[in-house]
């Protein structure tokens, strides 16, 4: 009792601790947006430049949001599936005789089961006419929760529900129309609440900002022509964007996929010149933003692909087709019978003995035709076996050589 009245004391003499603002409350002004409202504190000086100091604090988590301001409300984005707390205290601007009052906190609970509210919320707003969400019901909320999406940004006088639904391998998935003005070059922040009927599915929101989500029509017409040997390549402007605010990809390749070169474009047509005109050309085209216009990095869908051209090169091929078995086949003959005259050089065909015996009797024969048969038959006797033993020393082993000296 007595040590805290002495720090009340001692605390208040050290520096005036300013009261701070009351009645705190919040009240939904839009779907996913809060006015924060509270009074003003009593009893603070005229001399005191007061001024309120509040911050966010998401499921525990500071924000970094602090903000200074004069008036007694502050209004802000809330994503409902997360605690949000939000604190305000007052202080003397310009005033270092005063300390700020302790801060003043309400929290914003989220309502129904953890887990229930939708995920992986994503959007894509299609040639600035349409905008297309798609999410996945969480984790704890069943396959068939029946999910509502609402809209709502600066300019629409009430909040709109979405009505064409779609579902597809378990994504949900709704489209809105979306467009301003041609005109138009900056994009209210378009706020989606997706909920339930039911009170145990927790209803979610998100903040999207549309420039960065413009995903340009595929183009249109794309229509191909040829002169002389340069090929123009043209396609519809867009409807619904401003002038020069799209930048066009021309894709094109000659049958090989491989070699598909891509252009880029900001105009309408293009030509590729010194083509080869026995080749057909397939080409096809998508669209971009232009980063001047739009923050979105989205392509649109390439178009169908066109092609021009003829390949007349299929005389050449058929050519080359029966050409280069035949060359092979040829060459395949032309080595064998190489091969086979270098065989014969290197190794030389073993001499059959008849030949030569034939030989040398025509010669004796002729020589002395008075030599006796026995003679003859002798001869011929040793001249097998001397063969034998030749081809013995060729292919045999030295032990056979030994023995071939012993009988000789
Ligand atoms: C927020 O509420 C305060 C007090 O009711 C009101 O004066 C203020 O205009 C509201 N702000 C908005 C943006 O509606
Ligand atoms: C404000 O001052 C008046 C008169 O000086 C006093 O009656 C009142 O209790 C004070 N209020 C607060 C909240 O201190
Ligand atoms: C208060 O601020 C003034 C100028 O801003 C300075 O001269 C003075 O010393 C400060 N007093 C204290 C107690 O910090
Ligand atoms: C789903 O429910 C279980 C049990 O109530 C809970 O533990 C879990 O955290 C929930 N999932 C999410 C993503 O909140
Ligand atoms: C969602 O709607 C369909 C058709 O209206 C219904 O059959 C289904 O039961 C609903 N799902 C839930 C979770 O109520
Ligand atoms: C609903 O969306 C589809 C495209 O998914 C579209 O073809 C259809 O016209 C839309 N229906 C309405 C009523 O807008």
């Amino acid at each position: 009792m007595w040590t805290n009245r002495i720090v009340t004391l001692i605390t208040s003499l050290a520096a005036k601790v300013l009261p701070p603002p009351s009645n705190l409350d919040y009240s939904f002004i839009q779907i996913c947006t809060l006015n924060w409202t509270w009074t003003p504190p009593e009893n603070v000086s005229s001399s005191c430049d007061l001024e309120y100091s509040s911050d966010i604090v998401i499921d525990e988590v500071p924000q970094d949001k602090r903000e200074w301001s004069k008036s007694r409300f502050r209004v802000t984005d809330t994503f409902l599936n997360e605690e949000m707390r939000f604190q305000v205290r007052s202080e003397c601007k310009h005033d270092n005789t005063s300390e700020p009052s302790q801060w003043v906190e309400t929290s914003l609970l989220p309502k129904g089961i953890p887990g229930t509210a939708a995920v992986d919320l994503s959007c894509v707003w299609h040639n600035l006419e349409y905008m297309v969400c798609t999410w996945r019901p969480g984790e704890n909320a069943s396959s068939d929760t029946n999910y509502t999406l609402f809209y709502w940004f600066d300019g629409l006088e009430n909040h709109e529900k979405c009505s064409n639904y779609s579902m597809h391998q378990g994504i949900s998935g709704c489209i809105f129309d979306l467009s301003f003005p041609k005109v138009t070059s900056t994009f209210p922040a378009i706020r989606i609440l997706i909920k339930d009927e039911s009170e145990e599915i927790r209803p979610v929101c998100a903040s999207k900002n549309p420039t960065t989500l413009v995903k340009p029509a595929t183009p249109r017409q794309v229509a191909l022509s040829k002169i002389n040997d340069e090929i123009y390549v043209k396609w519809n402007e867009s409807d619904t964007f401003p002038e020069n605010c799209l930048v066009y990809e021309v894709a094109y390749h000659n049958g090989d996929l491989d070699t598909t070169q891509i252009i880029k474009v900001e105009n309408t047509y293009t030509s590729i010149p010194s083509v080869d005109p026995n080749r057909k050309y397939s080409f096809k085209v998508r669209a971009t933003p232009k980063p001047e216009c739009y923050s979105s990095k989205l392509y649109s869908d390439w178009s169908e692909e066109k092609s021009i051209g003829e390949n007349n090169y299929s005389a050449f091929y058929v050519g080359l087709i029966i050409t280069i078995p035949l060359v092979v086949a040829v060459s395949m003959i032309i080595l064998l019978v190489y091969l086979k005259r270098l065989k014969i050089l290197i190794l030389p065909p073993i001499p059959d003995p008849r030949e030569i015996l034939k030989r040398m009797f025509g010669e004796q024969n002729e020589d002395s035709q008075s030599c006796a048969k026995d003679d003859s038959v002798n001869a011929y006797d040793r001249l097998i076996k001397e063969e034998e033993i030749h081809s013995l020393i060729l292919t045999e082993t030295p032990e056979c050589a030994n023995s071939e000296q012993e009988k000789r």
